[in-house]
């Protein structure tokens, strides 16, 4: 069996810079027509110059593949002028609070704060993207950011907020009351749960923020997932970090699966008899969402087993060493 897949798209996709960006870079654009590309570098991707640097460092990595970097970013509390110069160059802007992942020691302390900002963002059409946990006990979190997710929603009625890498039903409940909220769901928090983080032997390569929840959250984000809801977009959240980060005392939160991405959804999507719906899932629901059209590329994935390599350079991958039963054979 095979499966054509036009344009695919990763709404959500960690690159860094420099070795690293030049080693997993190639592996997304080899698969994808296109990446929403995070900001949370060191110094974060804050000026317009910082994008344009940022981008031509990406697109060198990319070449030649068709690969379109949609980049966002780091959220500040900038003026409108800086907004609107920006506005071409950016498909979002990201927004952290402060402290609570990679990189984001920098970002919101306050979240009423910068809600004039939030005006801004609304009057000129720029989505906001946004990490939503709060300081709490970790696997409450996210359902604590929640409630501000529903006041920016009732505050902001035409910003597109995106809600990222989902990881509750609650998430998905609210999805639901507001036409103004997207998200995007990983593949990881779409296989696994605490369990597989914590429940035997620690598991570093499983760990990531936000941290997997419980079966029944997983089985929410799932059915929303296979049924592709209109606004849920696939988006990798893939975030390599160097092995010695990953195994070790203070492990660093990230999975990378930019490499068996398309491949495991294809598994996924096959096991639950929905591959007609990954179209949708992977591509279709953000170009409506974000009003994108992605370059013209189609990806074709067969059953046929492959094994996952046990590194990348110095990263380990989502499933390493492990056979997995669809790849991507051809790319057009
Ligand atoms: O697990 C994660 N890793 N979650 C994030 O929010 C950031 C990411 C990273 O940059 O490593
Ligand atoms: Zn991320």
């Amino acid at each position: 069996m095979d499966i054509r897949i036009h344009a695919p798209l990763d709404m959500h996709l960690h690159l860094r810079e420099g070795a690293l960006l030049r080693l997993v870079a190639p592996l997304s654009a080899r698969d994808f027509a296109g990446a929403v590309i995070m900001p949370n570098l060191v110094p974060a991707v804050d000026t317009l110059e910082r994008l344009a640097t940022y981008r031509a460092e990406v697109e060198a990595a990319t070449a030649p593949h068709t690969f379109a970097p949609l980049m966002t970013l780091f959220f500040r509390q900038y003026d409108e002028a800086l907004l609107t110069a920006v506005r071409p160059h950016i498909i979002g802007v990201k927004l952290y609070p402060e402290g609570v992942t990679t990189n984001s020691a920098d970002g919101v302390r306050d979240l009423q704060r910068i809600e004039p900002t939030l005006a801004v963002l609304e009057r000129l059409g720029i989505p906001l993207l946004v990490h939503g946990e709060s300081h709490g006990f970790v696997l409450d979190r996210e359902a604590e950011f929640l409630r501000t997710y529903t006041r920016w929603a009732n505050l902001f009625p035409r910003l597109t907020i995106v809600m990222e890498h989902i990881t509750t039903a609650a998430a998905v409940r609210l999805l639901d009351e507001y036409a103004n909220l997207a998200a995007t769901v990983t593949l990881h928090h779409l296989l696994l749960t605490l369990d597989d983080v914590v429940g035997g032997l620690l598991s570093p390569h499983a760990f990531c923020k936000p941290i997997a929840k419980r079966p029944e959250d997983r089985a929410a984000l799932l059915e929303a997932a296979l049924h592709a809801h209109p606004r849920l977009m696939f988006g990798s959240d893939s975030a390599p970090h160097p092995v010695e980060r990953k195994e070790a005392a203070g492990c660093a939160a990230g999975i990378f699966s930019a490499p068996v991405s398309l491949p495991l959804l294809a598994e996924l999507f096959a096991r639950h008899d929905a591959l007609d719906q990954l179209q949708a899932f992977v591509s279709d629901n953000a170009r409506t969402v974000y009003g994108i059209t992605p370059p013209a590329k189609t990806v074709t994935l067969a059953e046929r087993p492959w094994q996952v390599p046990a590194r990348y350079g110095e990263v380990v991958p989502f499933y390493a060493g492990q056979t997995l039963a669809w790849q991507v054979v051809e790319v057009a």
